[in-house]
């Protein structure tokens, strides 16, 4: 099954909550919550407190994506503000395994992140502990930026690996892409292999008024485009 997950990066703060009740409203199925430190990416984002906010507003998952440095400090702090899956990148954990772990302890679901110039190797010992894996389709740190093509034969070889293990464990693993998802390549991105997507700019469109009727529409394009695949 094909999940859409609105990222809030692309939100319009000033009211935040009701663009989170809008995108659900009008057919999303995750919240995408993106948090950066400025550090391990150039911008600054949000934290547990704003997740925290958001959680009594719906019961649809808050698919927290961690890109910060170090990782494990803020895992219990997202999972005590309500988020259901928390990612983070294995460069910015010194101990890939233990991050991966601490998540599920903390009773959350867990993924790793790859940026386009990272090698799914990482995924090669911790299979049995990850429950996501997200490839970026950009360099993360900013929404509203150009996919990068390399990420479509990448994302075949991710499907290529979590189908052998599902078959092996009969155990699920998604496979989301993060950045440049548009109604004009959402469908060759799931030829591809990705069942999960990630939608910021497309979804609530940078700098413009939230309108929950647009809402509908981009959402109603997006999915009527996975139909065709
Ligand atoms: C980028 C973030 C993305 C971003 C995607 O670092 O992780 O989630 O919001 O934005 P778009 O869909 O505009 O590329
Ligand atoms: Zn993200």
């Amino acid at each position: 099954m094909y999940l859409i997950a609105p990222s809030i990066l692309s939100a319009n703060f000033t009211k935040l909550g009701e663009e989170v009740v809008d995108v659900l409203a009008a057919g999303a199925d995750w919240i995408h919550f993106d948090v950066m430190d400025n550090h391990y990416v150039p911008n600054l984002t949000v934290g547990p407190l704003v997740c925290a906010a958001l959680r009594p507003l719906t019961e649809a998952t808050i698919d927290v994506h961690l890109m910060v440095k170090p990782v494990d400090r803020l895992i219990p702090d997202f999972a005590k503000a309500g988020a259901n899956l928390i990612s983070f990148h294995p460069e910015a954990s010194e101990h890939v395994d233990r991050s991966l772990s601490l998540i599920r302890e903390h009773g959350c679901q867990s993924g790793l992140v790859f940026n386009p110039a990272t090698s799914l190797d990482y995924l090669d010992y911790v299979m049995d502990k990850v429950d996501l894996v997200l490839l970026m389709g950009v360099n993360p740190g900013f929404g509203g930026q150009a996919f990068i093509p390399s990420t479509l034969p990448k994302l075949k070889a991710a499907r290529a690996r979590i189908d052998d293990y599902q078959r092996r464990s009969g155990r699920t693993i998604r496979l989301e892409i993060d950045g440049g998802v548009k109604v004009d390549n959402i469908g060759e991105i799931a030829r591809a292999g990705a069942d999960t997507f990630v939608a910021g700019s497309a979804i609530y469109g940078a700098g413009k008024d939230s309108d929950a009727q647009r809402y509908n529409s981009i959402i109603a394009a997006l999915r009527a485009e996975l139909a065709k695949v």
